[in-house]
């Protein structure tokens, strides 16, 4: 056997748990899940979404950190160790980063961008009309911005799991949690008068927590429990060879029940936060309507428009939203880098300095093309569920409604039925704890989580309602 460099780990639990949350933590919280919040009936929407995320997330964050412990090793060599004929599941569920971190590093990049705009003070100008879409398809802002994102994205990876991702996401964490915090305070004591009505943060408040059952029938649900699962799926960085990847720096005799536990609140925790943060501002000055916008038009055009609306104190919130969502999708980059890297290092016994160097490349040039997709490479099409997208469109479309179901599904047949769910309960009780949920478990990903994932998919790409 070749000599291989002793492979690193996270210091203990607590780097672990950060580091993860630290991926699951990032755009989708923010500029998804509240969305969904408002539109899919408040508190019933974040029911079905904690029940789904003890269940369902549960059975598939569980399994990839287990195979990863198991295994030592990163997405693309993973699953070849666990059965050497699904070696092309790792070969796809590495693609999956390697396609989404170009595109990533361009929105990094767009939030950047918004973060020192309002640190100089220029946030009144990025709430007029129409900035939004001249900045990104201005050819070289977007591109510099990027670049920046991307290397500090690198330098993190670069410097390794201890002295790299590891001290970051423990930095990083905490001070977002605390930006979050008062960011969310705030929300909550904003009263706005427009002409007669008076709206008030509280208000707002009740619409995402407030369950709402009017007009809800059996489709409805079916619809917001499917809006729920792929919400709940890419929110805890699931089938992105993520969870593989730091698993397979856990050490033996941390728990990974508890791990998967804390992981799961922390995610979950921030995305109602985000929820108190965005929906009672929205709400107090732009009323129901306002709530409608997700992703980048949420982020880029419809809160710098509420935070021009706050008036003095707006320039600064803005300034903390923006750095705490930096924050978020810092680490959220930091892991997909080091999925791809990992995998190089692993497959190709490489060092690091070299995979950083290789990924880096492509993606820089792959994160080129996805900027001038809004300007020298803008064309007009639709395909499928997306209408009018662009380069990263279809990156993100390929990437999270194709290639995720297809590594989720897969994840769940070989688990459930080749290597048989022992392999990951062993794993898991390995430090001597009982795994609990055990049976739940076995019933979840033999039967009830690729069914739930077949559906999801065909939703995703049309063909269900
Ligand atoms: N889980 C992250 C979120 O909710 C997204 C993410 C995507 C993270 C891809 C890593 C990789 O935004």
């Amino acid at each position: 056997m070749e000599k291989q460099p002793k492979r690193h780990s996270f210091t203990g639990s607590l780097g672990f748990v950060l580091a993860a949350a630290g991926s699951a933590v990032g755009l989708g919280n923010i500029w998804r899940f509240p969305y969904l919040a408002a539109k899919d009936g408040g508190g019933m929407f974040i029911a079905v979404y904690i029940v789904l995320a003890l269940t369902f997330g549960f059975t598939l964050l569980i399994t990839e950190v287990a195979i990863g412990r198991r295994t030592k090793q990163s997405p693309l060599t993973a699953y070849g160790v666990l059965s050497r004929k699904w070696n092309w599941l790792g070969i796809v569920s590495c693609l999956v980063p390697a396609i989404i971190m170009p595109y990533y590093c361009v929105i990094g990049g767009w939030v950047l961008k918004y973060f020192t705009k309002y640190l100089t003070g220029g946030g009144a100008a990025a709430a007029g009309d129409g900035y939004f879409s001249s900045f990104i398809s201005g050819g070289f802002q977007p591109i510099l911005v990027m670049t920046v994102f991307m290397l500090a994205t690198a330098f993190v990876v670069y410097r390794g799991v201890n002295s790299g991702i590891e001290k970051l996401s423990k930095i990083l964490m905490p001070a977002l949690v605390a930006l979050v915090l008062v960011i969310a305070g705030f929300s909550l004591t904003i009263t706005h008068t427009d002409g007669d009505t008076t709206r008030t943060g509280l208000q707002g408040l009740a619409v995402c927590l407030i369950p709402d059952f009017k007009g809800m029938t059996l489709g409805k649900l079916v619809g917001v429990v499917l809006d729920a699962m792929g919400q709940l799926f890419y929110s805890l960085s699931i089938a992105m060879g993520i969870m593989v990847a730091y698993g397979s720096y856990l050490h033996d005799d941390a728990s990974i029940r508890r791990s998967v536990n804390r992981i799961e609140i922390f995610d979950t925790a921030i995305a109602i936060l985000a929820g108190v943060m965005i929906i009672p501002a929205v709400f107090a000055f732009e009323g129901r309507a306002g709530m409608d916008a997700s992703g980048p038009e949420l982020m880029f055009v419809s809160l710098p428009r509420v935070f021009s609306e706050m008036g003095a104190l707006g320039g600064f919130v803005g300034c903390i939203f923006f750095a705490m969502v930096l924050f978020a999708a810092l680490t959220s980059a930091v892991s997909i880098m080091e999925a791809v890297v990992s995998s190089f290092m692993d497959k190709f016994k490489m060092s690091r300095a070299k995979a950083v160097g290789i990924v880096f490349g492509l993606s820089y040039a792959a994160a080129i093309l996805v900027c001038l997709g809004y300007n020298a490479l803008y064309f007009e099409f639709s395909f499928s569920t997306v209408s009018g997208g662009q380069i990263l469109d279809i990156l993100d479309f390929v990437s999270n409604n194709i290639l995720m179901p297809v590594v989720a599904v897969a994840t769940c047949i070989l688990i459930g039925w080749i290597v048989k769910p022992k392999t990951v309960i062993d794993e898991v009780e390995k430090n001597g704890e009982k795994m609990g949920r055990r049976g739940l478990y076995i019933v979840m990903i033999k039967y009830i989580a690729p069914a739930l994932l077949i559906l999801l998919f065909l939703k995703s790409i049309g063909l269900l309602g």
